[in-house]
């Protein structure tokens, strides 16, 4: 039997004044960022016009580990809040989404909504069942999935994402483009996280290169929350697949910003999907239909699937984006002391169980060795 549900309640545009009427004392998740520019008015000052309260918790770095969402949980028991609000990018989302999750073992949770206002345009968390959160001892991520982990309410407001560096838009931007193909070829894919899937990849060719070429273009700026929402509902219910499997290993390990990791690897594992260098796959056939979408279908499904691919390498190049790990600032012989932990970190990945096709460690290895050096077929 197959599935598909979304949770959250989505207010397209804002929607925070309506909310800060029902909520009295929030606690605030964000990162030092947010927190220092003052960002988190957006927030903060309709609570106060309200006589609400709140405690702020901006201790969250990018990837959020373990010990921040320990002391998150902390936080969160002694103030005992009546809603919590995730205010960020994917990083302070997972966190806030990890601190409720493991809190909740010792809390009441009744009558506490959660509410997720995302300020980059990417992780589609604010409607995700998935949290990752590192381990930064043993240099891994692990993606915690679960139902109780969707927000109840996602506010998308692109205002806030006006002021997103070009280099993150390039970043998210990638991932949200990753999230909707991934969600695309899942062995879990329905007629229904298809639709979302095939509507954010519309809106990511109409709108990812005027967000990163003119950041204060609204049009696109929300044209890019609603892409990195839909295919945060896609791949909310069929799951991602090797690529996140990869990007996650090789995040934890070098450090590298999520969505990069994501783009550099794209080509090679959509190649190893499709099965360009030998045999082709079922999966071929799907990435010919994404190119039929975007425009790029020619009369043989390999030529189609090859299309797509070229076109996620002609973002990665017009992004300015690292197109090997190399490139990204990884030495070959750190590189080398990495690349077998890597592989096993991203066969036990729970994002690769739900790839259309089944590979092994030593493949996985391979498929790093193409993407540092930048061998694609
Ligand atoms: N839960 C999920 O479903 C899911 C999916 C994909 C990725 N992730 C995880 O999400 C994290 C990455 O999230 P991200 O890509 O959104 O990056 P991020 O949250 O780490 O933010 C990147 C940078 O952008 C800054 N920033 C955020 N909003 C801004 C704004 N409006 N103006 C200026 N600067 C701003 C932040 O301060 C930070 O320095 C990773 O840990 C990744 O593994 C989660
Ligand atoms: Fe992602």
């Amino acid at each position: 039997m197959d599935a598909f549900s979304v949770r959250t309640k989505i207010m397209i545009g804002g929607g925070m004044d309506a909310l800060a009427e029902k909520i009295h004392r929030v606690f605030l998740v964000t990162d030092q960022f947010m927190a220092e520019s003052g960002r988190t008015s957006y927030v903060t000052d309709r609570l106060l016009r309200q006589g609400g309260e709140f405690r702020i918790f901006s201790d969250v770095h990018a990837d959020p580990d373990i010990a921040t969402v320990s002391k998150g949980v902390g936080q969160i028991l002694e103030f005992q809040p009546d809603a919590v609000v995730a205010f960020g990018g994917g990083s302070a989302i997972d966190a806030a989404k990890a601190i409720v999750f493991f809190a909740a073992r010792e809390w009441d949770m009744r009558d506490c909504p959660f509410i997720a206002i995302p300020t980059t345009s990417g992780t589609g968390s604010e409607v995700s069942r998935f949290a990752v959160i590192t381990d930064r001892e043993k240099e891994v991520k692990y993606p915690l999935v679960e139902d109780s982990l969707l927000p109840d309410v996602a506010v998308l407001d692109a205002e806030l994402t006006v002021s997103v560096p070009p280099s993150v838009t390039a970043d998210t931007g990638i991932d949200v483009f990753t999230h909707a193909v991934e969600a695309f070829v899942s062995t879990e894919a329905t007629d229904f996280s298809d639709a979302a899937a095939e509507k954010a990849i519309k809106l990511v060719r109409r709108h990812l290169l005027h967000a990163y070429q003119n950041p204060e273009d609204r049009e696109a700026r929300q044209g890019m929350h609603n892409a990195s929402c839909l295919a945060g509902i896609a791949f909310s219910n069929s799951g991602l697949g090797l690529n996140h499997g990869m990007a996650h290993a090789l995040g934890a390990r070098f450090h590298i910003p999520h969505g990069r990791a994501n783009g550099i690897l794209l080509p090679y594992v959509m190649s190893f999907n499709a099965g360009c260098s030998d045999a082709l796959t079922p999966t071929a056939k799907r990435y010919a239909q994404i190119s039929r979408l975007l425009g790029l279908d020619s009369s043989s499904i390999r030529q189609s699937a090859l299309n797509l691919i070229r076109t996620a390498r002609r973002y990665i190049e017009k992004l300015d984006m690292p197109s090997t790990i190399q490139a990204a600032g990884v030495s070959t012989a750190e590189f080398a002391e990495a690349v077998h932990d890597m592989a096993e970190a991203a066969m036990a990945d729970r994002c690769t169980a739900t790839n259309p096709k089944a590979c092994t460690v030593e493949e996985i290895e391979q498929l790093y060795h193409k993407a540092f050096a930048g061998k694609l077929p």
